[in-house]
């Protein structure tokens, strides 16, 4: 395949997904996976989650477009963001998703209107931002007051009132995310803890809530160090209570996971281009880089890098392991103990890449985009051709005025 190529483990992604969605079960008889596509969103991964049942939550037009592809069936697709646009409102609408998650006024009275325009009523939950603090990189924080995402718990019921007044809006659920990566399960239960109140107040207003989506968001364990990180079953125990008040409502229970479904099922691996001994510091210069895999870049995240083959001999050697991008930010790590010196042309393993990994990827210094296998058992198949130079050159043209 060349290198740096994305692998993806079919049965670890399986494994993870039946994992989680039996920990739901626990918690919520009525429940339904939409899985983060985001994290990850190749068709062939969307694929394989779709066998085994999956919906999914999207934020674009684009992720619509793909799941629609990938054989998501529409009434298990939900359409979260804060900025849909006109085109894709119309295309969720006529593609027949099952929820709109509602960020603000405005939206809530573009949807209305083009749903008017259609003749069709937009089914659509509120996502309310309940105002607690995720723990966990300000980046990808999202449930706080300073945060762009959701309608304060404060304004949620006069949304509803005014949701309820359109005849074009179908008020359907209520909808909530606090963030990524999560180590904790307080944040997700003091976030239900909020919107159980809200939900009795809604329904003394008469608002008909059938179903509760409360986001993704559970971290996975990066480092050795990371097994404290509650496991889906932890998860589910802790949701299960909170959402006890709720259990005579027979709401269905929308979970939007993305990272822990596909984080530790790929990894990336890229080859040894350089080792280069500086004065004080020693560089493992490899062919993956920050365009590839951005997260150490953009928001010091840790991944574990593994040779592929074990030396014989192994020294620890420790070096930062670096991409070949003009930018003193493209690194995979700082000095990072390598188990043994490595050699130009060997293979290393960039883990727990699957998620945020191939998605974030771009093509900047012009580097075409990396390939995608997918393993199962003793069978590999390419999921994604490795981009071309004229991909890279696709769509543009020179100027006539030249
Ligand atoms: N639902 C919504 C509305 C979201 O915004 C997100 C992630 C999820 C679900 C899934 O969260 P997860 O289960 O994957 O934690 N690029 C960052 C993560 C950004 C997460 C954005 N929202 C990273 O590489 O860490």
């Amino acid at each position: 395949m060349g290198t740096p190529t994305y692998v993806y483990s079919y049965e670890t992604l399986s494994r993870h997904y039946r994992v989680f969605d039996e920990a739901l079960g626990q918690a919520a008889a009525r429940h339904l996976i939409c899985y983060s596509m985001k994290a990850c969103s190749s068709l062939g991964v969307l694929a394989t989650l779709v066998k085994h049942g999956a919906g999914v939550d999207t934020v674009s037009g684009g992720e619509i477009f793909r799941a629609r592809r990938a054989g998501v069936d529409p009434q298990k697709i939900v359409f979260s963001g804060v900025g849909k646009r006109t085109d894709e409102i119309a295309f969720a609408l006529d593609a027949g998703i099952r929820v709109f998650n509602v960020e603000s006024e405005p939206e809530l009275e573009l949807i209305a209107q083009i749903a008017a325009d259609k003749q069709v009523r937009a089914p659509v939950a509120v996502r309310v931002n309940p105002d607690v603090d995720a723990a966990t990189h300000p980046y990808i924080s999202t449930g706080l007051k300073a945060n762009k995402f959701g309608v304060p718990v404060t304004r949620a019921r006069a949304l509803y009132r005014r949701a309820m007044a359109l005849p074009s809006i179908e008020v359907v659920g209520l909808d909530c995310h606090i963030g990524s990566q999560l180590t904790q399960t307080q944040p997700f239960t003091d976030a239900i803890a909020r919107l159980v109140s809200l939900i009795e107040e809604l329904r003394a207003d008469g608002v008909p809530l059938s179903s509760l989506d409360i986001g993704g968001g559970l971290g996975i364990p990066y480092e050795d160090g990371d097994a404290q990180i509650p496991s889906p079953a932890d998860y589910g125990a802790a949701i299960g209570r909170a959402l006890e008040p709720l259990r005579a409502l027979e709401l269905t229970i929308i979970c939007e996971p993305g990272r822990v479904i596909v984080g530790n099922a790929g990894i990336l691996i890229t080859k040894t281009l350089f080792v280069k001994e500086g004065e004080d510091k020693r560089f493992v210069i490899v062919d993956a880089a920050m365009n590839d895999l951005v997260r150490p870049a953009f928001y010091g995240a840790y991944h574990g890098i593994w040779p592929i083959e074990r030396a014989a001999v192994s020294a620890p050697y420790v070096a930062d392991v670096v991409g070949p991008i003009c930018e003193t930010g493209d690194f995979f790590a700082r000095d990072r103990e390598l188990p043994h010196t490595p050699s130009a042309g060997e293979l290393f393993a960039l883990l727990s890449a699957g998620a945020y990994g191939f998605s974030m990827s771009s093509t900047y210094n012009s580097r075409p985009r990396a390939a995608e296998v997918m393993v199962r058992g003793d069978r590999w198949e390419i999921i994604r051709a490795r981009e071309t130079v004229d991909d890279l050159v696709r769509g543009e043209r020179l100027p006539d005025f030249l």
